[in-house]
This record gives C-alpha cells, sequence and structure tokens, in this order.
C-alpha cells in the first residue's frame, strides 16, 4: 500500500513539506509506504482547454512534472494534496498541474481515497482546504477526515513544526488514511457501477 503526498509549495522543504512529513510519518507506522513529490518552483503549464487529453488519455503537454505524478499517481493507493495559502487559496501553480491532471488522468485517481491539507500563516486555510477537496468529490474520491479540518499555521519554514495542534491533525489524518485503506483493500463491497 502506498500513498503519494504532492507538495504544492515551491519551497521543497518549508512548512508544507512540515506537514507532509508529519502526516507520511503517521501512515509509516502503520505499515503504509509514502512518497513526497514536490512541484517546485519553476514555471507549471495550465490547462488550454484544447480537449486532445480525452483522445489521448493524456495531457498534450509532456513537462517533467506532470509526467513524474502521472506515473506515480498510478501506483498510489492513495493521494494527499498540501499546499501553502497565497491569497487564501491553494498556490496557482499547483491549481495549474491539478487542473491537468485530474482532467486528463481523473480516472488513475477515482476510489482513492484523498485529504488536501493547508498551510498558512494566519487566515485562508479554510477556503484553500474548500478548493483542494474539489478535485477530490467530483472524482469519486472518498475524502479522509482527521479530528480538525487539516491546517498548520507557520510563516517562515520550520515554524510549522511549532503548531502542536496542527501537527496532531496531520498524525490523526495519517492514521485515518491508513484506516480507510486497510478497509477498503478488503475488497467487502465492490465499486459501485460508473453511470454515464
Ligand atoms: C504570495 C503569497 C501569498 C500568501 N498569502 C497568504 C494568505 O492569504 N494567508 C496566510 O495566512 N498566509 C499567506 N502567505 C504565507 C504562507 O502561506 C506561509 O508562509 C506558508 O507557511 C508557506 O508555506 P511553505 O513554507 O510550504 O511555502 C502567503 C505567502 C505568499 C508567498
Amino acid at each position: 500500500m502506498k500513498v503519494l503526498l504532492l507538495n504544492g509549495s515551491p519551497r521543497k522543504e518549508g512548512n508544507t513539506f512540515a506537514a507532509l512529513t508529519e502526516v507520511a510519518g503517521a501512515l509509516e507506522k502503520n505499515g503504509v509506504q509514502t512518497k513526497i513529490i514536490s512541484i517546485g518552483n519553476k514555471p507549471v503549464q495550465g490547462c488550454i482547454a484544447c480537449n486532445k487529453c480525452g483522445e489521448l488519455g493524456r495531457c498534450i503537454f509532456k513537462d517533467e512534472l506532470y509526467e513524474k505524478v502521472l506515473e506515480e499517481v498510478k501506483e498510489a493507493d492513495g493521494f494527499i494534496v498540501g499546499s501553502p495559502v497565497f491569497y487564501a487559496g491553494p498556490n496557482g501553480a499547483l491549481c495549474a498541474l491539478l487542473d491537468r491532471l485530474f482532467y486528463s488522468g481523473g480516472r488513475l485517481l477515482a476510489y482513492k481515497p484523498a485529504a488536501a491539507v493547508a498551510v498558512c500563516r494566519r487566515g485562508g486555510a479554510s477556503a484553500a482546504f474548500d478548493r483542494l477537496n474539489k478535485y477530490f468529490t467530483i472524482n469519486n474520491m472518498p475524502v479522509v477526515p482527521s479530528q480538525y479540518w487539516n491546517f498548520v499555521h507557520g510563516a517562515k519554514p520550520g515554524e510549522a513544526k511549532q503548531d502542536a495542534e496542527g501537527m496532531q491533525v496531520m498524525r490523526v489524518l495519517g492514521n485515518n488514511m491508513a484506516w480507510m485503506l486497510k478497509n477498503l483493500s478488503s475488497g467487502a463491497a465492490p465499486i459501485p457501477e460508473k453511470e454515464a
């Protein structure tokens, strides 16, 4: 069992990374493998609405980031997306990637448990969290809960680790995702038939 954690911050080892690392630690303790991929700080191509992905089954743009995430998504049993809050929303570069990923490869993620994590200095986490959850809930993905909404607070890189409650929420999220993955893998009930 493997969970892909996508770090939507241009800071490779900033606060979003710290939050995702805490989730990953809890998953690993439960015997679930993890991989964290960062979107990095290079420009990210957005969707141009060409609709070619409908024919190709993938995006026409072949940038390294999209290729890497698409390959990892195929392997993953669960998906967690973390983002810093920029002007009360997720990082625009992350949304550019997710628009293309879900439009062209949503079928690879359907029925896989997912969660969003929003990291901010002070405000806007709720709006960013809602925006990210929209990708999952339009795509048949069960959303994993925690004991509070998945927010961690901090400004300078590393400060997130001082948010004890936020870190606790991250650990509970990891434990809950492991629990959901294990239950779903029993196959006790088949995936519902898809309606056209
Ligand atoms: C362009 C920009 C916009 C930001 N907007 C917000 C905001 O709306 N609310 C907030 O609390 N913090 C805001 N921040 C602060 C970041 O969310 C915060 O520093 C966060 O910890 C960064 O995470 P990272 O280290 O993973 O990049 C903003 C930062 C930047 C660079």
